[in-house]
């Protein structure tokens, strides 16, 4: 894989929207384990693509890929995830984690968690979660999280937008930090809180189904909501959200009592139950 170090600082020409610093990032995350090093990419197909390749290639975990533009974005669902050059965080972790596949599902939920907590510390404001891993600001979509595993790996992409602006917002349901902040937001060091974030917790975590159950509802938006999920082949269920259980599906209690589990799905929030 072509990881050829780029120009620390290329020409840019919005200066709203300054370069990230692969060195200095990879310096300060160093001390943050299980990060080892920060590749910032140009332009990339999609940063999951190229951790996917690595992880199959042998690397080791540890591995942070970031993109200042992405061509090929991809979110949840076949969903692409676009976002204007140096816009955006766009970036992908590279984990090996020692734990039981069962529980695997926890890890992108778990790191979405890091993510809001991370995100509403920095910039001061009240980032949820809307199942599985939407990070919600004022119930507008923030960011997301795309994990795919391979072999013994997992990678976990994660978009943020933050200085976008409406226009350049490719939903009406979507906002970015800048917008909800009403200041400019500095994306080096966003990053390094998100990755301080996101490592300690992984590193910490053994595998506990439950750990990571509670630290997920603490940020989780959708459970006690009417909602309606679209499934995976067009169906739809509509009820109440009232649970995520032990395995991280959505339980869904119907008006009639009738209560799903759902594994896949595109929630929309209706209003509180
Ligand atoms: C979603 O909300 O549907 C998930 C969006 C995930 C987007 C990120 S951006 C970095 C990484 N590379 C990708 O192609 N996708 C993820």
């Amino acid at each position: 894989m072509d990881l050829a170090p780029r120009p620390e600082r290329p020409a840019y020409t919005d200066l709203d929207r300054p370069p990230l610093q692969a060195r200095a990032l990879t310096r300060a995350i160093l001390a943050a384990p299980p990060w080892r090093e920060v590749h910032v990419l140009q332009s990339v197909a999609s940063t999951n693509d190229l951790a996917v390749t690595a992880a199959r290639a042998g690397q080791a975990e540890g591995m942070v890929v970031v993109a200042e533009h992405q061509t090929g974005g991809r979110g949840r669902l076949d969903r692409q995830w676009v976002s204007p050059p140096r816009a955006g965080l766009t970036f992908t972790v590279l984990l090996r984690p020692g734990v039981a596949p069962a529980v695997r599902p926890w890890l992108p939920m778990l790191l979405a968690a890091c993510a809001a907590e991370a995100v509403s510390a920095r910039c001061d404001l009240d980032v949820s979660l809307k199942w599985p891993n939407d990070l919600l600001v004022g119930g507008r979509k923030v960011g997301g999280v795309l994990a795919e595993s391979t072999g013994d790996a997992v990678v976990v992409g994660i978009g943020i937008n933050v200085s976008t602006r409406s226009d350049e917002l490719p939903r009406d349901d979507a906002t970015s930090l800048s917008l909800e902040t009403a200041r400019p937001v500095d994306r080096g060091p966003l990053l390094l809180a998100l990755l301080r974030a996101m490592g300690s917790a992984y590193v910490h975590w053994n595998g506990d189904a439950e750990a990571a159950r509670s630290r997920y509802l603490e940020r989780c938006d959708t459970v006690g909501r009417a909602v309606s999920v679209l499934l995976p082949g067009n169906a739809v269920l509509a009820g109440e959200a009232t649970d995520v259980d032990a395995t991280g599906r959505l339980v869904v209690t119907a008006p009639d009592g009738v209560t799903t589990a759902v594994s896949a799905g595109d929630v929309v929030h209706v209003r509180p139950a």
